[in-house]
């Protein structure tokens, strides 16, 4: 049987079939059932609306300790890559609002849901609490409702780049696909964000009429990738700066299931942190891989003359036993150009930005957990395989076997613990695994023991690979989740429930 004749099949079941067939997923397939993309192919944003100035989205500030804001999800017109697009968007804008916050602070948020569906909001990677008016991502509010949010930040909360987008299950993909999500700024001194250069990438795929695409379900259960990959909501924009000028970067993917792989024409650049946490010992990469979730800190010193900022071809899956999906990998696609960075003038110095490298005061502060001792050990299954929930020929997405459910507790966490986990995952394809609240400290993973202490939200499990991390669950109690961040592999069910007390 063809992989169409599945696909069409699932389409109808999910009631997608019209929509579907004007979507991505099904349009332009090649012999094999796939979109004519591949590693070394080379995906190019459209000519029109390319090289305009970067800009970053508006920046909101908290006063006297207190960051009060409405955001407001709606549908919107932007203007992107030349067309008109009909996205949805957090207060008429294409990333959101970054908001700017200092340890200590409180973000009271205000969601107001215009949508015609379910929505909410969560502050990916901030370490608050998961209860009540927190990071709640079980609240759920419904088209025409709002909640208030009431985030409070340790005075000690790392400083670095965090996010926020929606999280109502089964239309998170969706959301940020169409645009809901923004960045959250965490700094001392929130004045001195001089030289620092904001990079939100995220990637879209519009219709003929400029909707957003619908993807179809098997670009779905692959995780679907967008045709457009846009620098703050702009396609191919160009960074001006003057050669020899030391920036400062914080790069954020917020793709709903694209691997970036960055490298600005093979040029070092100095990784000075990782998901928001800085890194003890900054040290230079060529290339940086971010899964979804993830981001990056870099200190980087323009190369004279023009230079791409590119994310590079990445294989997330062998395909191996994924028959349904035309036996292709999931979506590993070509080298994109993101941003053209273009530097002038001489290395005279003079007017080159200082580094903006963390100083003394902005090393991590927690401990090292791999000294500590572990109370609980656990491993945890990520799994794909052929379902019974979604009709023959479809795939479930489990974690220890089961699809999520938000009144089951997965995972029981004492208080107070450290604990080390091994994610496991027995399937063809990578996930990005998640945590929330509670960061992991990577200790094992394929490349063997890590000897640096290195803190992330999001791990990458490879394709028949595990990893291992330890958590240490203080400071938060309460009920939260964790999930694959291919956002479409935790809408169909790769997320479980903790609960820590
Ligand atoms: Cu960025 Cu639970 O998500
Ligand atoms: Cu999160
Ligand atoms: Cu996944």
């Amino acid at each position: 049987m063809s992989s169409e004749a599945i696909s069409r099949r699932h389409a109808l079941e999910l009631g997608l079939l019209g929509a579907a067939s004007a979507g991505v997923g099904l349009v332009g397939l090649g012999g094999n059932g796939w979109p004519p993309f591949g590693p070394g192919s080379t995906v190019r944003n459209p000519a029109p609306g390319q090289g305009a100035a970067l800009t970053e989205p508006d920046v909101l500030r908290a006063v006297d300790g207190v960051l009060q804001v409405d955001l407001r999800a709606a549908p919107a017109d932007v203007s992107l890559a030349g067309r008109t697009a009909h996205v949805l968007a957090f207060n008429g804008s294409v990333p959101g609002p970054t908001l700017l916050l200092a340890p200590g602070d409180r973000l009271r948020v205000r969601l107001v849901n215009d949508l015609d569906e379910p929505t909410n909001l969560h502050t990916h990677g901030l370490e608050v609490s998961p209860q009540g008016a927190g990071d709640n991502p079980f609240v759920r509010v419904d088209p025409g409702e709002a909640h208030a949010y009431d985030i409070l930040l340790p005075a000690d909360h790392p400083t670095g780049l965090f996010w926020y987008h929606p999280h109502h299950h089964g239309m998170v993909a969706g959301q940020v696909f169409a645009g809901l999500y923004g960045a959250i700024v965490v700094d001392r001194d929130a004045s001195a964000t001089a030289g620092e250069r904001l990079l939100i990438i995220s990637d879209t795929s519009l219709a003929a009429d400029g909707s957003v695409a619908v993807v179809s379900p098997m670009d779905r259960m692959a995780g679907r990738e967008g045709d457009l990959v846009l620098v703050n909501g702009q396609a191919r924009p160009v960074l001006e700066g003057r050669t020899g000028a030391t920036e400062h970067w914080r790069v954020l993917n917020a793709c709903t299931s694209r691997y970036l792989r960055l490298s600005l024409d093979g040029h070092p650049m100095s990784l000075n942190g990782f998901d928001g946490r800085p890194l003890a010992t900054p040290h230079d990469v060529t290339e940086i891989v971010l899964a979804p979730g993830n981001r990056a800190d870099l200190t980087v010193t323009l190369p004279a003359g023009t230079t791409q900022l590119e994310t590079l071809a990445y294989d997330r899956g062998s395909g191996r036993g994924m028959g349904m999906m035309g036996g292709r990998p999931p979506s590993s696609r070509g080298a994109t150009t993101l941003a053209i960075v273009r530097a002038t003038g001489t290395t005279s110095g003079a007017g080159a930005v200082p580094p903006a490298a963390p100083g003394p005061g902005r090393r991590p502060a927690g401990r090292d957990l791999r000294s500590a001792s572990v109370a609980r050990s656990r491993v945890l299954e990520l799994a794909t395989g052929m379902g019974m929930g979604m009709g023959d020929g479809g795939m479930r997405f489990t974690i220890d076997g089961r699809s999520f459910d938000p009144e089951r507790i997965d995972q029981q966490v004492r208080a107070g613990d450290v604990e080390e986990w091994t994610i496991r995952n027995t399937s063809p394809m990578s996930h990005p695994f998640h945590l929330h609240v509670w960061p992991m400290q990577l200790v094992r993973t394929a490349d063997g023991p890590v000897t640096v202490v290195d803190r992330r939200d999001v791990v990458d499990v490879p394709a028949d690979g595990e990893v291992t991390v330890r958590i240490a669950f203080d400071r938060f109690s309460g009920r939260t989740v964790y999930h694959c961040h291919i956002l479409d592999h935790e809408d169909l069910g790769m997320m479980g429930t903790i609960a820590v007390g």
